[in-house]
Parts: C-alpha cells; sequence; structure tokens
C-alpha cells in the first residue's frame, strides 16, 4: 500500500505524550497528518512538533471521523476503555499504552523484540505492555528460547516518571522538603514497596501485570514468576534485579553471548571496570541494558541479572512506536 498515514496522539501534553512526539520526531514515519489530542483542560494549547505549531483539540466521541489510521494512546485507563473502542469503530488501530486492554484475549500485547507476529491479530487494538515487564521480557526472551526459562524472580528499583509528572514532581519537590501530592509518602530519601493499589492477595497491582504481561508476552501462561515493585527516589529510568531458573543447564560464556547478541539488550558487564547499567546512562536511550550477569548457585541452573532501561521511552513511548513501525511494514506487506 505504502500511503502516507494519519497519525493521532491522545495524551500528548503528558509525559508519555511528549515524549511521543520527541520519538516520533526523530524516526520519520511516513506520515500525512498529525492530530494531538488530550484533555478538556489543555484544549487549544499550542505546541510546536515537526517544526510547525500544533493545536491540540479536546478528545471526543467524533475525533476519530477523519481517517485516523493509527493512534498512539496515553491518556489513562479510563479514557483507553472509552475511546480505544470507538477509534477501532471507525478503522483506526490503537496502540495503547494504559493497561487497560492488556489481558484482553483479543488484544495482542507486543514487544518488538520479543513477539512482532502477535500485530498480525489485532482486531484494532494493540496494548503496549507495562514499562517494567517490557524491559525484563526483552533480556528473558532469548535466554528462553536458548534454555527454557522455569521461574522468575522480579525486584523493580522504578523511577518517579512512571508515576506520570506528578510523579516526577513529588521528587523535585520533595528533595526541596515539600510534602507529596501523588504518593502517600516523601519519595525523596525513601523507598515506596507500593506501586499502584494493593489487591487482597497482599501483592500490587504493579506486581500483578509484571506477572501476568511476562506470561502472555512470552506465551508462557504457566510460567512459575513472582515481583516485589518498589518506587525508588531516581527521577527516570528502571532498574530491575531478576532471578531466573532454567530447565536447561548452560555455560555462563555462551549465556553471555545469547545475551549479548540479542536484539535490543545491550550487554554492560566489566566488574573490574566497574561497569554496570545504571538508570543514569539509560535515560535517553531506547536500548535495555544488562549486567551483572552471574550464576545464582542457590539452584540447579540459575542466574541473576541487573536490567535498566529508559521507562518512557523503551518502557512506553518508544515501543509503542516500534510497535507502529512494525504495524506499517505488516500493512505495506499486505500481511
Ligand atoms: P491533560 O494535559 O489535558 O490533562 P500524565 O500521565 O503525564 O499525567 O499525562 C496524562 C495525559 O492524559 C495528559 O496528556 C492528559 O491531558 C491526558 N488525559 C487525561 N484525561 C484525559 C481525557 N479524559 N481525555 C483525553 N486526554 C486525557
Amino acid at each position: 500500500m505504502n500511503k502516507k498515514l494519519n497519525i493521532a496522539v491522545v495524551g500528548a501534553t503528558g509525559m508519555v505524550g511528549r515524549t511521543f512526539l520527541k520519538v516520533l520526531e526523530e524516526k520519520q514515519l511516513p506520515v500525512e497528518n498529525y492530530y494531538l489530542f488530550a484533555s478538556k483542560r489543555s484544549a487549544g494549547t499550542k505546541l510546536t512538533f515537526m517544526g510547525k505549531e500544533y493545536t491540540i483539540e479536546e478528545l471526543t466521541e467524533n475525533s476519530f471521523d477523519r481517517g485516523i489510521d493509527i493512534a498512539l494512546f496515553s491518556a489513562g485507563g479510563s479514557t483507553s476503555e472509552k475511546f480505544a473502542p470507538i477509534a477501532a469503530s471507525k478503522g483506526c488501530i490503537v496502540i495503547d499504552n494504559s493497561s487497560a486492554w492488556r489481558m484482553d484475549e483479543n488484544v495482542p500485547l507486543v514487544v518488538p523484540e520479543v513477539n512482532p507476529e502477535d500485530i498480525k491479530w489485532n482486531k484494532g487494538i494493540i496494548a503496549n505492555p507495562n514499562c517494567s515487564t517490557i524491559q525484563a521480557v526483552v533480556a528473558l526472551k532469548p535466554l528462553d528460547d536458548k534454555y527454557k526459562i522455569k521461574r522468575v524472580v522480579y525486584s523493580t528499583y522504578q523511577a518517579v516518571s512512571g508515576a506520570g509528572m506528578g510523579g516526577w514532581n513529588d521528587l523535585e519537590n520533595g528533595l526541596k522538603g515539600e510534602a507529596p501530592k501523588k504518593f502517600p509518602y516523601p519519595i525523596a530519601g525513601n523507598c515506596l514497596p507500593h506501586i499502584d493499589v494493593f489487591l487482597p492477595d497482599g501483592y500490587t497491582k504493579e506486581e500483578v501485570k509484571m506477572i501476568n504481561e511476562t506470561r502472555k508476552i512470552l506465551g508462557k501462561p504457566d510460567l512459575r514468576v513472582t515481583a516485589t515493585t518498589v518506587r525508588v527516589p531516581v527521577f527516570n529510568s528502571h532498574s530491575e534485579s531478576i532471578n531466573v531458573e532454567f530447565e536447561n543447564s548452560f555455560d555462563m560464556k555462551e549465556l553471555r553471548e545469547v545475551l549479548s547478541t540479542a536484539p535490543g539488550v545491550v550487554v554492560q558487564d566489566d566488574i573490574e571496570n566497574n561497569v554496570y547499567p545504571m538508570a543514569i546512562n539509560a535515560t535517553g536511550t531506547d536500548e535495555t541494558y544488562v549486567g551483572r550477569i552471574r550464576r545464582d548457585d542457590s539452584v540447579e541452573n540459575g542466574i541473576n541479572i541487573w536490567v535498566v532501561a529508559d521507562n518512557i521511552r523503551k518502557g512506553a513511548a518508544s515501543n509503542a512506536i516500534q510497535i507502529a513501525e512494525k504495524l506499517i511494514e505488516y500493512m505495506n506487506n499486505n500481511d
């Protein structure tokens, strides 16, 4: 087909929405028109994008009545719940960053390095996974292909940008001694083992998202996986300690090689020179950094790894735009 597309960004004024615009400027997709939407509060706001002035429009039920091909949504779960089906009914394909549709069996949940083919069975909505899940599965997929993962234990150290502008402001203002508005306690100088709401079984919704989404993306519904997710006083980029147990035995040298050659992965692991992944280095990039790769001798076939990525780019905006790029490729090949 190779026609130029119309693309909408929903939530264009938000933390992820603004990064959508930045990444779109870097990528230069084959686009005819862009449409930028947010809530009534920002309607009429002007911003410069692709060297042109754009006016933010209020998102309404009629917003998609003009031949929009792809819509990138990051405006919260309730906005996606209501407006993604409306957009899809008008022939638009929604790439949704919220958690609203991720576990719907009619909606593919996609990380392009891991399961790009799932894009092909979309019925109008494609879900972008949770930020902490995306970087984890980029590292886990090549290991699963080679050694068959049996069990995963996640412990996360998540940046405040994952909680949107409100989270960012709480850390910035908290460092000046102000009380928090977004989080229940100060985040400056603190760690909160509490991301999203608590569920009756004692886990947080963030932890359950990581568990369920990992299973869905890897196509392993019975994978044994558990998680503890923690908000830390870091502005941007999530860090994760991941303990992995395999069915098969492995050679450490070969395992490092598997990670080094995996798509989207950069191994940073030279402890003699204090080289390991760090949030401050991952920020502004789209790669997933893996280091501290070492055998876990407490089980038969286990390792520990430290995985870091920019949660707003790879964990949200860039992953969604990579999905859009793949989708356009499939559309052009009539797949
Ligand atoms: P607005 O700026 O008008 O409130 P963040 O997660 O960084 O807080 O960003 C949330 C994004 O979602 C913002 O762009 C916000 O727009 C947008 N948004 C929130 N509620 C709605 C809604 N009902 N309709 C459209 N956009 C919304």
